[in-house]
């Protein structure tokens, strides 16, 4: 390798719907291209595996040329590949993996398998030189929703809470399809929001209220948004009964209050997280980070709080191939191993395993 603090590395990111191809120097991105497929998905009303699977492969060595196109280099100048081997779905996975198998081994390069929710952390270390310091970090994803404490980002990540049911994201989803949002749901109920009262219902906020000490200390960074989602749609059905299709202003309504809901709990419980561990960094990372009303009231709370607040920008916080780039560049600066040839994907891999062998 030529340069191990500042190699040059592609990061290839297949675990869903997006195809993306990220090139960095060290921590410098250069690259970031990204193939979606998530309109073949949209009358289907969720991603269909074999769909996404298909898609990867014809988008693959394009997204990949038009990277090297955009970064100005060759094939033979990478130091390294980096690919997203977990957790996603397998068929999708296994397309990525083995065009970074095949670019790897022809290339005579090492080949870094990296965690897909580690690596949206990761992607916030871009562009920048600081010191990476000990951090909370709020995961925020379609599939995903926990509090980490990451100790160091390449080997030490521990989950602190999680949803016991569906994602943050996930719930968006939902709740976007309730008010008739196209999908993918997140950001259409975003926009939405923003002509909206958030204060209009009162949806409940799971998890925050704990009269028994046992059920505090097993569930005080836990999360759950199966109640809320019923909250909402019972809130619906009555609304639609009482008088008829919901008026534009009433979708809006129930958009911000449900946002409010979510956004509420979430960073509730990512502060408590930084006060407990005596942390004065959050970061809040994947899909539902680029969350206007999150991003808002993370910076409120976290002044509040006297944190240290890191968002990637928004288009860095959904799926790209960047955020695997800058895992496969942070895990060569600490020295990690690289993953054996013939790397194998592990759907559900856990967040802890960040490198895969
Ligand atoms: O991290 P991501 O791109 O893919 C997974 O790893 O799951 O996250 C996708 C999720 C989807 O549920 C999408 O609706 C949500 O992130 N999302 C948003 C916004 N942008 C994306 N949710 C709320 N507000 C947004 N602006
Ligand atoms: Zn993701």
């Amino acid at each position: 390798m030529n340069n191990s603090s500042a190699p040059l590395v592609l990061g290839i990111e297949s675990s869903c719907d997006e195809t993306g191809v990220g090139i960095v120097l060290g921590r410098k991105l250069l690259a970031n291209e990204i193939a979606s497929s998530v309109a073949e998905h949209a009358r289907f009303g969720g991603v269909v595996p074999e769909v996404a699977a298909r898609a990867h492969v014809d988008a693959i060595l394009p997204a990949i040329e038009r990277a090297l196109a955009t970064a100005k280099v060759k094939l033979t100048d990478l130091d390294a590949i980096a690919v997203t081997a977990g957790p996603g779905l397998a068929g999708a996975l296994l397309v990525g993996a083995s065009a970074a198998n095949g670019l790897a081994a022809g290339l005579g390069i090492p080949l870094y398998g990296v965690n897909h929710l580690a690596a949206h952390v990761a992607v916030e270390y871009l562009d920048t030189e600081q010191v990476i310091p000990p951090t909370i970090a709020l995961l925020v994803s379609g599939g995903h929703t926990s509090i980490l404490k990451v100790d160091e980002i390449t080997n030490d990540i521990n989950v602190m809470g999680a949803t016991m049911d569906d994602a943050a994201g996930e719930a968006f989803d939902k709740i976007a399809r309730l008010l008739g949002l196209p999908f993918p749901g997140g950001p259409e109920l975003d926009r939405l929001a923003t002509t909206g009262n958030s204060t209009a219902i009162n949806f409940p906020r799971a998890m925050t209220l704990f009269t028994d000490e046992g059920d505090r200390a097993n569930k005080e960074f836990s999360f759950s948004f199966s109640g809320l989602k019923s909250a909402v749609a019972r809130h619906i059905e009555l609304a639609v009964k009482n008088s008829g299709p919901l008026s534009q202003s009433a979708r809006a309504d129930i958009a911000a209050s449900f946002q409010e809901a979510v956004v509420d709990v979430l960073l509730s419980k990512a502060v408590l997280a930084a006060k407990r561990e005596g942390l004065e960094h959050l970061l809040i990372a994947g899909g539902v980070a680029a969350n206007s009303r999150l991003r808002a009231l993370a910076t409120e709370r976290s002044k509040a709080a006297g944190l240290k607040l890191a968002i990637p920008s928004p288009g860095l916080c959904t799926d790209n191939g960047a955020m695997v780039a800058a895992l496969g560049s942070l895990a060569i600066a600490a020295g990690r191993r690289p993953s054996s040839a013939g790397l194998a994907v592990d759907p559900g891999a856990a967040v802890e395993q960040v490198l895969f062998n």
